[in-house]
């Protein structure tokens, strides 16, 4: 058999992610139930940017399943300049049973897992965020409780059409629900993965859409989801972006637009005050640390999976 990754969402086919899900309801329903999961499993976690959601509930995670995780950062490995990472690939096929790596690019994901002999997960590239997006459509999958009903979901994605939105694209048409994307012109997702979305949502009665004014994008939502203006290695753009995003600022007002029911999603951290208003985050329609907390138990299921899909 050979070893499975999550270098991106298609990684898994929708059978396989629905899979995913179920076992994560399973592990959220009944955490002990499952310590021994992964008794004696190792996982690397290679970091070349901040983090607290995917290092605690990929650490924690693993041991909750009678795993381990190493952390390291780049202080730690200097990836790719202290030496190549096929190199590095190769070393840790050697000691531990999984890598998670949080990289500026992807091409560093896709060279890991190319020369790994064990899974590869990625914790957010600079193309994608593959875990976030699973938590969120896991979040989705638990308020509409039947995987039929996630074909009528609509969400509404309004900000910088970067790594969380890529994924958004993808897993919208893996699972055949009806994503709005609301960005400045410039800003959109990648196109590759817009056209690979639009293909399988074809397949499976969804649709991936573009609106440019966040009222209308609003209109039909059933979630509204947005991202940071200005992702980590982006820094030095920070004042533009600013300026640019400003009309698409998830706020009170922009609600007042969307159905009384909608709620609002955020991968987080969020910068308060920028692509949402701080009373938007504290309201009762924001199911923001809903999605965090899912970060947890998705990814003990991720593991499992890719760790027994790989033996
Ligand atoms: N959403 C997310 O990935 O959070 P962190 O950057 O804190 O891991
Ligand atoms: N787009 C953000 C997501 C953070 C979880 C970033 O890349 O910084």
């Amino acid at each position: 058999m050979t070893k499975r990754d999550l270098r991106t969402v298609i990684d898994l086919n929708r059978d396989e992610l629905l899979t995913v899900f179920q076992l994560a309801a399973e592990m959220k329903e009944n955490p002990l139930q499952f310590s021994k999961a992964l008794e004696g499993k190792t996982m690397a976690m290679i970091n070349e940017k901040q983090s607290l959601r995917t290092k605690v509930t990929f650490e924690a995670g693993i041991q909750q399943l009678g795993g381990y995780a190493v952390y390291l950062t780049n202080q730690d490995i200097n990836l790719g300049k202290r030496e190549p990472v096929k190199d590095i690939a190769r070393n840790l096929s050697r000691w531990v049973d999984l890598v998670a790596a949080r990289v500026y690019k992807q091409a560093t994901v896709m060279e890991l897992a190319k020369y790994s002999s064990i899974p590869v997960i990625n914790a957010l590239s600079d193309e994608g965020h593959p875990c976030q997006a699973m938590a969120d459509l896991f979040t989705i999958w638990d308020f509409v409780k039947k995987r039929e009903e996630l074909r009528g979901f609509n969400l509404t994605f309004i900000g910088d059409g970067n790594n969380v939105c890529n994924s958004l694209i993808l897993i919208a048409g893996l699972l055949g629900f009806h994503l709005t994307v609301c960005t400045p012109a410039g800003y959109e997702p990648n196109p590759t993965m817009t056209w690979q979305g639009r293909e399988m949502s074809h397949d499976w009665g969804g649709a991936i859409t573009f609106e440019l004014d966040p009222v209308k994008a609003v209109a039909g939502a059933d979630a509204i989801y947005t991202d940071v203006w200005t992702s980590m290695g982006q820094e030095e753009e920070t004042e533009k972006r600013r300026e640019v995003f400003k009309p698409y600022q998830v706020n009170e007002a922009l609600l007042e637009k969307a159905p009384k029911h909608a709620v609002v999603m955020h991968c987080l951290p969020a910068h308060r005050g920028e692509e949402i208003t701080d009373g938007v985050m504290e309201s009762e329609r924001s199911v923001v640390f809903e999605q965090a907390e899912n970060r947890l138990h998705t990814q003990k299921a991720l593991m499992k999976f890719l760790v027994d899909a790989s033996n």
